[in-house]
């Protein structure tokens, strides 16, 4: 490291690449730097914009140079070579979106299996060489991939946010979105603006529309958030405050595989429909049923999951919170022939405690859980260790929090117990449901190792 006259200035070089898709530079001379936009094994002149006790965080301001001096590469300590690209994205850096659009696709698979594994034997305490991380499921076409957008006006612009800020950072053609997308983001923004582009009509709007749904968790008079959905054959929904245009209400349409799934607006779906059916043959495979099974499906959202195994299992029972995305898994069953599942509206940790105390089903042999970022409370790992299913498939967008899980789930200590493994891992299957961002879905099958 070279330090120049201006103290917050820095040449240093990043070896390795962390979750947010920062270089990662650590030396003897300063805590370890985050470098938005320097890959592992470049060199850059950075300037150091925030100081904390264990960390401080850096702007590049040039790439020196790339590892052996060879022009546009990267290279990590494990000698994975990962080779920069020109950013397509006119915002990339500003944009809290892609922040990988700085290198070749193939390179974001690459690290996205690392955040993993390296999570794995960080937080779950997994012996590096016992759990095998499969490589990276990728998209053919990683571009125009979206089906859903949440939009944010300030009464002035209309974008998504920036990286780390609810700075709303304007566009004038998003690639993770069709053409069909970036044009209503376009027709929005006119009528917010009253046409004219400069705001006073929208953030009169805006301020009308204070407390719809759009506006919710917006922070600040005038600012409000808008959804676009699309669904397989370009038909939009918009959700989002009166003054807008767009049809509202009713359901979007996504096939997948053999059946057909209906989506309300407020209902969850995976946001890469091109993706969803390799997710769905992941589960299917690896949850390896032979027709007379017991599957829970928790977290079951509009049934995607639990409905995709439903031909090959004795019963599927889904539960979900939202009472509007169970009315639409009980539609898609009915759409799709299938009668022998059953959804439950509640949240997971308050169905499984009664269930305890009542048992009205019978003990799952397969359960599938699919929880928001936060992961498994407690109270559902308790669960799931009393109801003790042969296989547990936990699908996760989080690594972090997916290793955690997983950790409680292998080591556990009842009391007055010694620790010990219930459940081990043997398959993790990691699937890209959002390319060039620092987002990654991953499948892991644990089975039960004691009694
Ligand atoms: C990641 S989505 C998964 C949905 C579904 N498995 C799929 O692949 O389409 C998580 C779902 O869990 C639901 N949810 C969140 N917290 C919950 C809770 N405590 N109990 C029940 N459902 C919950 C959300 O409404 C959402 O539908």
């Amino acid at each position: 490291m070279d330090a120049g006259v201006d103290k917050d200035i820095l040449v240093i070089r990043a070896q390795t690449l962390a979750t947010d898709g920062s270089g990662v530079a650590r030396s003897s001379e300063t805590p370890v730097v985050f470098v938005p936009g320097l890959l592992p094994g470049e060199t850059g002149r950075v300037r150091v914009v925030r100081r904390r006790k264990n960390f401080w965080r850096a702007q590049v301001l040039e790439v020196v140079s790339g590892f052996a001096g060879q022009e546009g590469q990267g290279f990590d300590p494990k000698g994975y070579v990962c080779t920069r690209q020109r950013p397509r994205c006119s915002v990339f850096g500003r944009c809290g979106g892609c922040v990988l659009q700085h290198m070749r696709y193939e390179d974001t698979l690459y690290w996205k299996k690392r955040w993993i594994e390296e999570a794995l034997i960080r937080i779950a305490k997994v012996e590096g060489k016992s759990v095998v991380v499969k490589p990276v499921i990728g998209l053919d076409e990683p571009w125009r991939y979206r089906n859903k957008s949440v939009l944010h006006w300030d009464g002035v612009r209309l974008g998504f946010y920036g990286v780390r800020s609810h700075e709303v950072v304007e566009f004038t053609e998003c690639l993770l979105l069709s053409k069909g997308m970036n044009e209503a983001v376009r027709r929005l923004k006119r009528d917010l603006t009253g046409g004219d582009g400069k705001g006073a009509q929208g953030a009169k709007g805006a301020q009308g529309a204070k407390g719809t749904q759009g506006a919710k968790g917006a922070k600040g008079a005038g600012r409000l958030s808008v959804t676009i959905r699309e669904d397989a054959m370009g038909k939009r929904r918009v959700q989002g405050p009166h003054v807008l245009h767009g049809q509202r209400g009713g359901y979007l349409t996504y096939p997948v595989g053999e059946l057909v799934f209906d989506v309300s607006l407020g209902s969850f779906l995976q946001v890469t429909t091109r993706q969803i059916q390799a997710l769905v043959r992941v589960v299917a495979r690896m949850a390896g049923l032979k027709g007379d099974e017991k599957v829970w499906d928790l977290y079951s959202g509009v049934g995607l999951l639990g409905l995709g195994l439903a031909c090959d299992a004795g019963q599927v029972v889904g539960i979900e919170e939202n009472v509007q995305a169970v009315r639409d898994a009980e539609r898609n069953a009915r759409r799709n022939g299938i009668s022998k599942s059953c959804f439950i509206a509640g949240k997971v940790e308050d169905v499984l405690m009664a269930m305890d105390t009542e048992m009205v089903l019978e003990p799952p042999d397969v359960v599938i859980v699919d929880p928001p970022r936060a992961g498994l409370s407690s109270v559902v790992i308790e669960r799931l260790l009393c109801f003790r299913p042969e296989k547990i498939l936990y699908v996760s967008c989080d690594p972090a929090t997916l290793a955690r899980d997983l950790g409680r789930l292998m080591h556990v200590a009842g009391e007055g117990q010694e620790t010990g493994s219930c459940y081990k891992i043997t398959d993790v299957q990691p699937i890209d449901m959002f390319p060039w961002t620092a987002h990654v879905e991953c499948v892991v099958l644990m089975v039960r190792v004691r009694g």
